[in-house]
């Protein structure tokens, strides 16, 4: 498979006051053509900086980070003809109309059919009704929008996305959800931040967990449950979950048992006991309401391994 984005033993402090913080701390992963690829971790983890290291705004002490082969700290120019960004770090200049700043943005970046670029740009972000408004006055969530609808402008084959739906509405957020599928479609590579693990799971092809500047784990979301989740998971709805919880852990089939407000779920250490589990719940003699096999919580999986590492 073709790696479009690698990023090798990189590392970056910063020196703020006294201390000095340790953003990045040797990072490698590679991310592949067409590959939507998430960065998740809690604040301060340094995303955002890794991502304006890829963007070439900021140089790291060590390692490399390339895009299509070129180098992100000497080679920027060139990458960003072929990518673009959004991040905290974009901002929108005052007085002009989103439209008037998108053509703008297209002369600056030496763009031919700008008509249709800014046209699709807007429908894409659905902001054609607030083409005429003034950019500058944009609420938080358009604003997001906007500077959306700017990184799509060069038709980038490489998209880096810092945090693509904080501070939007329900509908915006799934608007974004949509562009994002509908881009990677067309075989855009795209890297997101977020600290929504749902989102990620909806979105990515394959994730990073980042932990004070670490990658503590990687790969696809079936990998990772593998990894850190390999119990199968039964709950069970009953009438007397104390008394089945007892006859269960009789049969010393199950590792660990979490009782909820009206269910069970029994932590088991292998399908194969699935069956033995379902004779000991019935042969307990407690009313049963339903039986299923779940999938551990994204949340679970998230706290256990930033927790644990
Ligand atoms: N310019 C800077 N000067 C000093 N410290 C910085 C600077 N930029 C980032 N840091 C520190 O580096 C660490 C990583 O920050 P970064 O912004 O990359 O985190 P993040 O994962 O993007 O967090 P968030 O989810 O809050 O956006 C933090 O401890 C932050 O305070
Ligand atoms: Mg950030």
């Amino acid at each position: 498979m073709e790696s479009v984005v690698s990023v090798s033993k990189i590392s970056k402090s910063f020196s703020s006051g006294q201390e000095k913080i340790k953003a990045l701390d040797s990072v490698n992963f590679n991310i592949n053509k067409g590959e939507v690829f998430g960065l998740l971790g809690p604040n301060g983890a340094g995303k955002t900086t890794l991502i304006a290291i890829l963007c070439g705004f900021l140089i790291p002490d060590s390692g490399t980070a390339s895009i299509f082969n070129m180098s992100c700290t000497t080679q920027s120019e060139k990458i960003q003809k072929r990518m673009n960004f959004v991040s905290g770090f974009s901002g929108v200049m005052d007085f002009f109309t989103a439209e008037e700043l998108l053509y703008f943005y297209c002369m600056l970046y030496n763009l031919d059919n700008t008509k249709k670029r800014v046209d699709t740009a807007l429908k894409i972000t659905d902001l054609q009704k607030h083409r005429k408004r003034i950019a500058a006055d944009f609420s938080s969530g358009l604003s997001r929008r906007f500077l959306i609808s700017k990184a799509l402008l060069n038709d980038p084959e490489v998209l880096l996305l810092d945090e693509p739906t904080v501070g939007l509405d329900v509908d915006a957020a799934s608007n974004m959800r949509n562009m994002i599928n509908k881009m990677k479609k067309t075989g855009t590579t795209i890297l997101l931040t977020t600290h929504n693990m749902r989102e990620a799971e909806e979105l990515c092809d394959r994730v990073a967990l980042i932990k004070e500047g670490r990658i503590i784990a990687c790969g696809t979301f079936a990998e990772l449950r593998k990894k850190f989740f390999p119990l199968e998971v039964v709950e069970v709805h009953s009438d007397d979950p104390d008394k089945l919880e007892k006859q269960v852990l009789a049969t010393k089939l199950v590792i660990k048992t979490q009782k909820l407000e009206d269910s069970i779920k029994f932590y088991l250490k292998s399908k194969t006991d699935v069956n033995k589990l379902l004779k000991a719940v019935i042969s307990s003699g407690v009313g049963i309401r339903s039986i299923t096999t779940i999938e551990p919580e994204l949340e679970d999986l998230y706290t256990k391994v930033m927790r644990n590492v």
